[in-house]
């Protein structure tokens, strides 16, 4: 049964209001050596359902809940009933019966939307084919953390995929330029940009679309990239041929601000989509990113599972 109160996080244009405060918040936390007694999931239990292979999704959820007080259920879907036996739907409603909230790493986003209507708790996009708005969270955390003066414009460079998505609809909610290049065949969803057009035109924000990544780099003050070839297209192998003249490195760096700072969402394919010289560089950020990936998470899981807590944090500030 569906309890229309509660709140999904499936794709960022759902926390379209709220974002500025969720990366606020994981921010003082991140910062706050208080030692603050703060467990507002305690006496709750997160199941996150894995059906892709994941290192800092799934640690940085179990860590990050364990820090709030609450109990880390991990499921992998081989080792459950979930699209063999049981439908989504079944799937979550008797999840429902045991969990608080339940995150969910799918091949198809069709299927976290199905999981999302049917359950009665919360359900949170782990990365799905279409979306990682987890992801774009820690991301737009750190370009706060790493750039005093966003008065310029973040440049993607490479697939026109889920990563990218959540990045141009985060950017366009904190109010960060963007342009992004990918090869021709590979754009991103044409209404994923709309609505991050949408949403970004009232904070006066610019979305540029390029195939060419040396336009987009330009004077750039970060430079994103992601692996040209995603989970669940491994199949896609000419897809690699498309991608040349895309990948990051010195020489297409050299056209960025000075102090640029290189993200990637990891793992990275050293070697394709970014080289050594860059991604180990002093402008490389792509660790904290994945810290971030904890702090974002946290704030995210308490805002939607214990609001009252998630505000009363914010006026111990
Ligand atoms: N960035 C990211 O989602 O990494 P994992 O696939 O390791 O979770
Ligand atoms: N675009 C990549 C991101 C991995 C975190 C994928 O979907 O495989």
């Amino acid at each position: 049964m569906k309890n229309e109160e509660k709140i999904d996080y499936i794709s960022v244009a759902d926390f379209s209001e709220v974002l500025p405060d969720i990366i606020d918040w994981a921010i003082r936390m991140k910062n706050d050596d208080r030692n603050l007694d703060f467990k507002p999931l305690s006496g709750m239990t997160i199941g996150s359902i894995y059906e892709k292979p994941s290192t800092r999704t799934r640690v940085s959820f179990e860590v990050g809940i364990s820090k709030l007080g609450g109990n880390p259920l991990t499921l992998l879907s081989n080792d459950i009933q979930l699209g063999t036996s049981e439908t989504i739907a079944d799937t979550a409603e008797v999840l429902s019966r045991y969990l608080d909230c339940i995150t969910y790493r799918c091949f198809s986003h069709s299927d976290v939307v199905e999981l999302a209507l049917n359950a009665s708790v919360p359900v949170i996009n782990a990365l799905s084919d279409m979306h990682h708005p987890c992801q774009a969270a820690a991301d737009l955390m750190t370009i706060v953390e790493h750039l005093d003066d966003i008065d310029g414009h973040i440049a993607w460079v490479g697939d026109g995929n889920n990563v990218l998505h959540d990045l141009v609809l985060a950017s366009a909610i904190m109010g960060t330029n963007v342009k992004f290049a990918t090869p021709k065949g590979f754009e991103p969803d044409k209404k994923i940009i709309q609505l991050a057009k949408e949403i970004g035109k009232e904070r006066g924000v610019s979305i540029l679309q390029s195939y060419n990544p040396k336009e987009v780099v330009k004077d750039a003050l970060a430079i994103y990239t992601d692996v040209f070839v995603s989970m669940g297209e491994e199949h896609m192998e000419n897809k690699f041929d498309s991608f040349e003249g895309f990948q990051v490195n010195k020489e297409l760096a050299s056209l960025a601000d000075r102090n640029y700072i290189f993200m990637h969402c990891l793992p990275a394919h050293r070697g394709e989509e970014v080289t050594d010289d860059v991604i180990d560089s002093g402008n490389s950020v792509v660790f904290d990113q994945a810290e971030n990936r904890m702090w974002a998470q946290m704030s995210i899981l308490t805002y939607l599972c214990n609001y009252d807590a998630w505000l009363a944090y914010k006026e111990l500030l």
